[in-house]
């Protein structure tokens, strides 16, 4: 009986010992310091920018999206291994944090006190122009405070710091992300599409837009789609065959219903250069 005893003892030993490692691990990875750099960007004041902000902020999912559907938060999970991922309250984050503070956790994925955010796609949001970005901020500055929104921050659990610990959710801040692109017109449509797919799809089908594994699939895909096609899939939020999408067939109801349609062409003409 006594070495059964021995033999349990050292097993849940082992098992503190690698939940404690996951632990300290992913305290290690949460804790990491980024510097962001110093951007002169201020919310727009010129007639239209809050309309033209809203718009900006419907494809890029901060309105009618991830943040809920008056940007009053959204908890995303609450279960005992996860802890608590939220998308926050953005009224109450509008009222918190200074211009510059918004750019850098939008754009660059640093929050003020130098941490990464996580699971917010800051990286698909860092080559938008620092005139959508002004519209942007002008929208988010006019909103009225959400009542009865989610307050307060994530709290990542034990799976969650595994997930990071294991590389398989990467603090937004260390991924790749390109510099705020000069204007998002181009000489020619695939520019605009990039930069439209950039901002609005990248999110879901990878910033490289090679899908994400066991979710999203390659933007190759679209190459199956043709002009007419892929007007009808935007218009109407259902697949090739009128198949309903799931989440596609969602974000493209409440967020790219907004598209224009020279957006949607510049959109179809990058998608099939991919
Ligand atoms: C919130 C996540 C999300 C975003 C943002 C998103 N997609 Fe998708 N998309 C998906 C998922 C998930 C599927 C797979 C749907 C399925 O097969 O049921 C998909 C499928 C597709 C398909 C394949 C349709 C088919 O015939 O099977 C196309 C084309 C597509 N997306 C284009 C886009 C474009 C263009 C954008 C940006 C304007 C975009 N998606 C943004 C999640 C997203």
């Amino acid at each position: 009986m006594k070495w059964i005893k021995r033999i349990l003892l050292t097993l849940v030993l082992i098992a503190l010992v690698l939940v404690g490692g996951v632990w300290a691990w992913g305290a290690v990875i949460l804790a990491r310091d980024y510097s962001a750099e110093v951007r002169d960007v201020s919310a727009a004041n010129d007639p239209g920018a809050a309309e033209r902000g809203e718009r900006v902020a419907t494809l890029a999912g901060c309105y009618a999206g991830c943040h809920g559907r008056d940007m009053a938060g959204a908890v995303f999970v609450e279960t005992p291994l996860l802890d608590r991922i939220i998308a926050p309250n953005l009224s109450t984050a509008a009222a918190v944090f200074t211009d510059a503070e918004l750019e850098s956790i939008i754009r660059q994925g640093i929050r003020p006190d130098g941490r990464s955010v996580i699971a917010m796609p800051s990286a698909s949001f860092s080559s938008m122009t620092d005139r959508d970005f002004a519209d942007l901020l002008a929208f988010l500055r006019q909103y009225p405070a959400g009542e009865g929104g989610v307050e307060g921050r994530s709290r990542y659990g034990l799976l969650a710091r595994g997930l990071l610990a294991a590389g398989i959710v990467e603090p937004e801040a260390s991924r790749p992300r390109e510099q705020p692109w000069r204007s998002r017109e181009g000489d020619d449509g695939e520019r605009l599409g990039r930069y439209l797919a950039l901002n609005a799809c990248s999110e879901c089908h990878g910033l490289d837009f090679s899908g994400s594994p066991d979710f999203a699939p390659p933007l190759t895909i679209a190459k199956s789609y043709s002009s007419d096609d892929f007007l009808r899939l935007m218009a109407t939020c259902k697949g090739l065959g009128d198949r309903d999408l799931g989440v596609m067939s969602v974000v493209c109801e409440h967020r790219f219903k907004v598209l224009q349609p020279n957006e949607i062409d510049a959109l179809h003409a990058f998608l099939q250069t991919l």
